[in-house]
């Protein structure tokens, strides 16, 4: 599959060898087991530990530091599968066979034409935007390109495809010299109302899946062309997930290397358990509201700089760090104040990040020659020395995820604002997977939270309060 970038096939292989070598892969027995509820279990701060659910989409073993999507290992997935089939192992729970697997990428071909959301996403100033807000507003409106009932029949209504011509656009554009487009709004018409449980049609939620598994990275690009002062460019029918991506945000068509590395980054941030950003996405999904919605809230979720804001802060730090001079003395301050070292420790993880062990090699292998990029690798391969021994038996703080990813996609000319979005454009496959699972047995989230507060206290009218 992968014969043109074998060398990246084989840093995947020895990477897998090593965490083979130094962890077991043993699942936890009391993470693995049917619940039986209600559970008992001791909840932590932030809910830690709490039991929320079950699921078959990918198993975290934070002790041995070892991930797994519906039962195969990331390394394995990394070294010998495409991003394609990882979001159809994760949405459907097998890999497709040769039919389904060409009928998946013929859908996602169609849907990574975003005409109406691009039309509208460009009438905001994107390039004054978060790109994280940005790429959170493309997700919702992306509602609007395929109704429900198109859902059903999986057919994007094409005929309402808006072209560059000015005059063909519903609604009118005013040009008065503002720095935002004014427009005319059209009166909405009465809307068919919708059964409410529309969103437990399960052929009706895969569409909205392959949808927003293509359409994100159509979005997360464009924003990127606008940031860079250009227009948005459409997508090449012929090329991958990954290689469409890349070519949609630089305008040029990427080489097997780096088509290969994009790759292999969206299949390690694909899907990892019950993370903040998951969580947040079911929350939303557990109301039967829509998919586009629970998207919407793990982007913004994910935009933090404690979950995927994390990885455009670390490039930011070793620029920092290079400049500082001394390594150890930054982290040593750094450590004496109170301070996060961004990259760094995991909620789940108490063992190195497998995903970090594929990035570090990938890394060391592209900043090669690279001017730029090989001082900041350096600085990190000390970081990671001075941190590790500072904190690793103690805390059991490792490298996660997003210490080594900004370097790589640094390496692939990637702007750091794009870092984040690069990470939804991932996760969006096990978002989707996560919410029409979580669907099949919905129950609306609702924990309570423990009153501490006073009780009985009098009114006090405005006027005779202290103060004024
Ligand atoms: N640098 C320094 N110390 C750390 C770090 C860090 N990056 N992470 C944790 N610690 C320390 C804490 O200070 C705390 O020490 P204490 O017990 O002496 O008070 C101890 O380790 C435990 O930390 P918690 O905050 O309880 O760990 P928690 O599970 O709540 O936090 C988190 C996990 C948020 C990821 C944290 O490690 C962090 O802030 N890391 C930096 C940000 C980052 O890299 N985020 C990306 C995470 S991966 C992802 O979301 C894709």
């Amino acid at each position: 599959m992968h014969e043109k970038t074998q060398s990246i096939t084989k840093l995947i292989l020895k990477a897998a060898e090593r965490a083979r070598r130094e962890t077991s892969a043993e699942p936890e027995p009391d993470q693995i087991a049917r619940v039986r509820w209600p559970v008992a279990c001791t909840v932590g701060p932030g809910l830690e530990g709490a039991i929320a659910c079950e699921s078959k989409v990918g198993y975290v073993n934070g002790s041995k530091g070892w991930l797994v999507y519906r039962g195969y290992d990331v390394f394995d997935l990394c070294a010998h599968s495409t991003y394609e089939e990882v979001c159809y192992l994760l949405l459907h729970g097998e890999l497709p066979s040769p039919d389904e697997f060409k009928a998946f990428k013929e859908k996602l071909v169609d849907y990574r034409y975003l005409n109406q959301t691009l039309r509208l996403l460009m009438s905001f100033p994107l390039e004054e935007m978060n790109a994280m807000a940005a790429l959170r507003m493309g997700t919702n409106q992306m509602r609007q390109e395929f109704s429900y009932i198109d859902h059903r029949t999986g057919h994007p209504p094409k005929m309402d495809v808006i072209g560059s011509d000015e005059d063909s656009i519903p609604m009118e554009t005013q040009p008065k010299g503002e720095r935002r487009a004014i427009y005319e709004f059209k009166k909405r018409g009465r809307r068919k109302r919708m059964r409410m449980n529309r969103q437990l049609d399960d052929a009706a939620g895969l569409q909205a899946a392959y949808h927003l598994i293509a359409g994100l990275a159509t979005i997360a690009a464009a924003i990127s062309r606008v940031q860079q002062g250009k227009l948005p460019i459409d997508p090449d029918p012929g090329l991958s997930h990954a290689a469409n991506f890349l070519y949609m945000m630089t305008g040029r068509r990427p080489t097997p290397q780096e088509e290969r590395v994009m790759d292999v980054a969206l299949i390690l941030y694909a899907d990892h358990g019950m993370n903040a950003s998951t969580f947040a996405a079911l929350v939303v999904a557990s109301t039967l509201s829509d998919v586009y919605f629970s998207v919407g809230s793990g982007v913004a979720a994910l935009n933090g700089p404690l979950h995927g804001g994390a990885n455009q802060q670390v490039l930011y730090m070793l620029e920092e760090v290079l400049e500082h001079g001394d390594v150890k003395d930054w982290v040593g301050q750094t450590l004496s104040n109170g301070g996060r070292v961004m990259g760094f420790g995991h909620r789940v993880y108490k063992a190195y990040d497998p995903r970090a062990r594929v990035l570090a090699p990938l890394a060391a292998h592209l900043v090669r020659g690279n001017r730029e990029m090989e001082p900041l690798f350096k600085v990190a391969r000390q970081m990671e020395k001075e941190v590790v021994s500072r904190l690793g038996r103690d805390k059991k703080i490792f490298p996660n995820v997003d210490f080594y990813s900004g370097l790589v996609y640094g390496c692939l000319g990637i702007d750091p604002e794009m870092f984040t979005p690069i990470f939804a454009v991932s996760r969006v496959a096990g978002w989707t997977a996560r919410v029409l699972e979580y669907l099949q047995n919905n129950r609306i989230f609702r924990p309570r939270a423990r009153y501490i507060g006073e009780f009985g206290k009098r009114y006090v009218p405005l006027e005779d309060r202290a103060g004024g």
